[in-house]
């Protein structure tokens, strides 16, 4: 029998008050059952969000460099545990342990910049317009947030969001995908451990259709963050805006790889390889298109073949694998599903496109790193997103035409352009409809200290990380101190 894993509620661990639970398997080997996790009802939100707010009552008076300290020893247990936490990882959602520790490393950096943000939070003075008086801004903490997360990153998507929540002085109920709790058991054991107040923060296991929604709903939780579908998050996007609630969004990509025929076509072999099929192309920021100019195209697609086909599919926690499972069936018959879809489209299966044949991994929700040629502008297989280890192929011949293609989807996260042409690099950076384009490099791989978004049909017009992510999660006040003992009256009382 597999252990029964808890919610966070109320400062305490504690089984679901329904009594259901949901289990949860090793998408490499279905038989490895790692536990069984709450199916939590809507009606345990009340407990968690009175709790939440007594937390943030404390919290949010809590100095901010005191709150810095917490984050920074979140950093440092993050650290201490990064070998354990990676391989928790791998055994719930596949990618190789390589990546894991990378996710983990990505929190820690996260941990890190939060902590010393406690000392800056800065606001503004401005002159006033009058004499004898101050006008100054400064950021105050909102309130409890509702944090919801995917699989894909279990522990950097969630430091994203929750680090700055709660150095900001909000406190968080985290609603985890339920495809990866027990990373988000060990990361919510990690912040008590660091220091922080109980009642801060509450983990609610559940389905996004039940404890995710009522969440959502809540009025009583003001702010939301979420990594997801895009589709998902336009329905959160519908209940936010009808309760006036702040709303971060990060959803779908369809990120574009441009080779220009004078590139380093090693080098963009490489990078491709790594965006399209690392973390089994399960990212929002990975490489879904190839663009490959016409003189390069056919000797660039044999040779991407050719090393596709060596990539070793199985468990991440085996040495030499170097792709993963799908996190589950649903994700295979989708794949499965466009392969379909970009065939009768006319597109050719280059290398890929099954299962694979290995008997060894026939327990697991592996698919075969797939590569479509001949796939056009407005196919679906060029503007939908796929999310799993299948790249679409288009050819091109101008560098209008490359941006174009780029641009029609109605994602904009990631792109790339490998090219030595500095001014075609610049084209890019400036022209490609995307939130981040990389130079020389894939389509993945954001720093956790920049800015990390996208445009249109991707986000809402905001950022996690970097420095812009504070401003989502604090509220701008300003303040006006009139030292000067008489009514002054704005705009009137002006000798000017
Ligand atoms: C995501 O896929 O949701 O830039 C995030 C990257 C990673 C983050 C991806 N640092 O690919």
């Amino acid at each position: 029998m597999a252990e029964k894993f808890p919610n966070h509620i109320a400062g305490e661990w504690s089984a679901p008050a329904g009594g259901e639970y949901m289990e949860n398997r090793n998408p490499a080997r279905t038989s490895d059952l790692i536990g069984r996790f709450p199916d939590t009802g809507p009606a345990e939100l009340e407990a968690a969000v009175a709790s939440a707010q007594r937390g943030f009552a404390q919290w949010s008076r809590t100095p901010a460099p005191e709150r810095g300290l917490v984050l920074k020893q979140a950093g440092d247990l993050l650290a201490r545990y990064k070998e354990d936490l990676a391989r928790t990882m791998t055994r719930e959602m596949g990618k190789v342990l390589e990546e894991t520790r990378g996710d983990v490393q990505e929190a820690i950096d996260t941990a890190y910049y939060a902590a010393v943000e406690g000392r800056r939070l800065f606001g503004r003075t401005a002159p006033s317009e009058l004499r004898s008086k101050w006008a100054m801004s400064f950021r105050r903490p909102i309130g409890v947030f509702g944090i919801i997360t995917p699989f894909n990153f279990p522990v950097a998507v969630p430091s994203w969001k929750i680090f700055p929540a709660l150095l900001c002085g909000n406190s968080i109920i985290y609603k985890p995908s339920e495809d990866v709790p027990h990373s988000a058991h060990r990361f919510v054991e990690i912040l008590l451990e660091a220091g922080l107040p109980p009642e801060c923060v509450q983990l609610v296991h559940g389905r996004g259709e039940t404890i995710g929604q009522a969440l959502v709903e809540h009025p009583d939780v003001p702010g939301l963050s979420f990594t997801g579908s895009t589709e998902t998050g336009s329905r959160i996007g519908e209940i936010a805006g009808r309760l006036h609630k702040r709303l971060s969004l990060e959803m779908g990509g369809k990120n574009a790889q441009i080779v220009l025929s004078d590139a380093d076509l090693e080098l963009a072999l490489e990078g491709v390889l790594w965006g399209a099929f690392g973390t089994t192309g399960q990212r929002c920021t990975a490489t879904s298109r190839l663009l490959l100019q016409g003189d390069v195209h056919d000797e660039f697609v044999e040779r991407l073949c050719y090393e596709a086909r060596s990539l070793r599919l199985g468990d991440g926690l085996e040495a030499g694998v170097d792709v993963g499972p799908l996190i589950h069936e649903a994700a295979r018959d989708k794949c499965e599903r466009y392969i379909g879809i970009a065939e009768a489209e006319g597109a050719t299966i280059a290398t890929g496109g099954r299962r694979p044949a290995d008997g060894g991994l026939v327990d697991g929700w592996f698919y075969e790193p797939t590569v479509l040629t001949g796939v056009e502008k407005g196919h679906r297989a060029a503007v939908e997103e796929i999310f799993g280890p299948v790249l679409s192929v288009i050819r091109f011949d101008t560098l209008e035409e490359a941006f174009d293609i780029n641009n029609e989807v109605r994602y904009g996260l990631s792109s790339s352009i490998y090219t030595r042409d500095v001014n075609a690099s610049f084209r890019a950076v400036e022209e490609l409809d995307n939130g981040i384009t990389y130079v020389n490099a894939p389509t993945i791989g954001a720093e956790a200290h920049l800015p990390f978004g996208g445009v249109k049909s991707t986000g809402n017009g905001h950022r996690e990380g970097g420095w812009e992510v504070y401003e989502f999660y604090t509220e701008t006040k300003v303040a006006y101190v009139d030292y000067s003992g008489t009514l002054q009256r704005a705009q009137i009382d002006v000798d000017w």
